[in-house]
């Protein structure tokens, strides 16, 4: 059975950063209690759609690997805020990046997508039937912040990251991989305004959350997720050089350190950055890793994730030998012609009046 690896990786962070400072000017909050609460300085605004973004990232992560998009034989998008309900985001960004071989599909798993898209791509490669898959993990999740709800407003940001993933050709590779599920929880982690449900109800775009309910939930699913990522893979926690969690709260990734008794440098942290963006933080974080030199040919890694669903997941991957990418993309987009509070308010008032 082949083993699938990750030959590329990619990510889109646009260019509009918002403050908590900036933040501060329109929500009731402060810079001290979202850094205290959550670790999160500033995050992004994008100016351009879900599907441009999932573009750039995935055109990054195909100039990384050295891949034709032609060469491709699927494209999965995992989003929970995607442009349109139909069709899949996954066809606008598999026809904008050439793609013209490649089956394409939307997955939502809330925090989680990006590794059960991983899953499906892990899947589909062991089984043979695929070769060359782009995995997309991407939000445009600001159109969701209610500027009236500060428990939510201040966590989220858009990103999107991507990875392709073939079969290996050494002993790297998803060594294991595990998601799951509770749907008992489902209405904890929910978004209003978009949905059959909501027809003919003057319901706006909004995330609701029951924050204490999700951090509990996360601070227990993970490390277990995660856990039993290293045993299915054969590894002992003290084997992994890098864990790349889902960022959603700094306190959440300290605990899911505290928990695999690993270091705090053995754990990547970006969510001062970029604060909560969903399917994409897992890959957004692993190409600026990659980038940054923390992770090295032959490393142990460990995913893990946790988002609405409830929804979990977590991978052990060996990294390959090859931590520079063969090319880069040359696909770059207009700068913003507003600030990032400016798009977000105005947003808000189109969304809202
Ligand atoms: O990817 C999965 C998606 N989501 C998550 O993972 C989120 C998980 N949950 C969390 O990260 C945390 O629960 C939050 C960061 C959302 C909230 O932190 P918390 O420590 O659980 O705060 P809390 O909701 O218990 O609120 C504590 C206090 C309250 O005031 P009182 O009742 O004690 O007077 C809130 O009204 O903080 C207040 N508060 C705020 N104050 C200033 C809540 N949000 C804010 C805010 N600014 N933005």
């Amino acid at each position: 059975m082949p083993r699938a690896a990750i030959t590329g990786w990619g990510r889109y962070v646009p260019p509009a950063v918002l403050t908590n400072h900036e933040l501060a000017t329109v929500v009731d909050t402060s810079h001290e209690w979202i850094v205290t609460r959550s670790g999160i300085e500033e995050r992004r605004v994008s100016h351009v759609s879900n599907a441009d973004m999932a573009t750039a990232a995935g055109s990054e992560a195909l100039a990384a690997a050295g891949v034709d998009p032609s060469e491709l034989d699927h494209v999965i998008v995992a989003t929970c805020t995607a442009d349109r309900q139909i069709p899949a985001m996954a066809c606008y960004v598999q026809t904008r990046l050439g793609a013209l071989r490649a089956a394409a599909v939307d997955i939502n798993a809330g925090c989680s997508g990006f590794l059960y898209g991983l899953d499906l791509a892990d899947g589909l490669i062991a089984a043979g039937r695929a070769a060359r898959i782009l995995v997309v993990g991407s939000e445009k999740i600001t159109p969701y912040i209610d500027l009236e709800e500060r428990t939510t407003a201040v966590l989220f940001g858009d990103a999107a990251g991507a990875v392709v993933v073939e079969p290996a050709t050494g002993d790297e590779g998803i060594l294991s991989i595990n998601v799951g599920a509770n749907g008992a929880l489902a209405d904890a982690l929910t978004a209003e305004g978009a949905g059959t449900e909501f027809i003919g109800d003057d319901a706006r775009l909004r995330i609701v959350m029951d924050g204490r309910e999700v951090f509990r939930n996360a601070v227990s699913q993970m490390p277990q997720a995660a856990l039993l990522a290293i045993k299915e893979a054969g590894l002992q926690v003290d084997d992994v050089d890098l864990v790349i969690p889902h960022q959603a709260n700094q306190r959440i990734i300290d605990a899911v350190a505290k928990r695999l008794e690993l270091p705090a440098e053995r754990v990547y942290s970006n969510i001062a950055r970029y604060g909560n963006t969903s399917a994409a933080s897992i890959p957004v974080a692993l190409a600026e890793a990659v980038e940054l030199g923390r992770v090295h040919p032959g490393d142990e890694l460990v995913f893990a994730a946790f988002g609405a669903g409830f929804t979990w997941g977590a991978a052990a991957v060996r990294w390959g030998p090859r931590v520079e990418p063969v090319a880069t993309s040359d696909l770059a987009y207009p700068p913003p012609d507003r600030s990032a509070l400016e798009l977000l308010v105005d947003l808000h008032r189109r969304e809202r009046g």
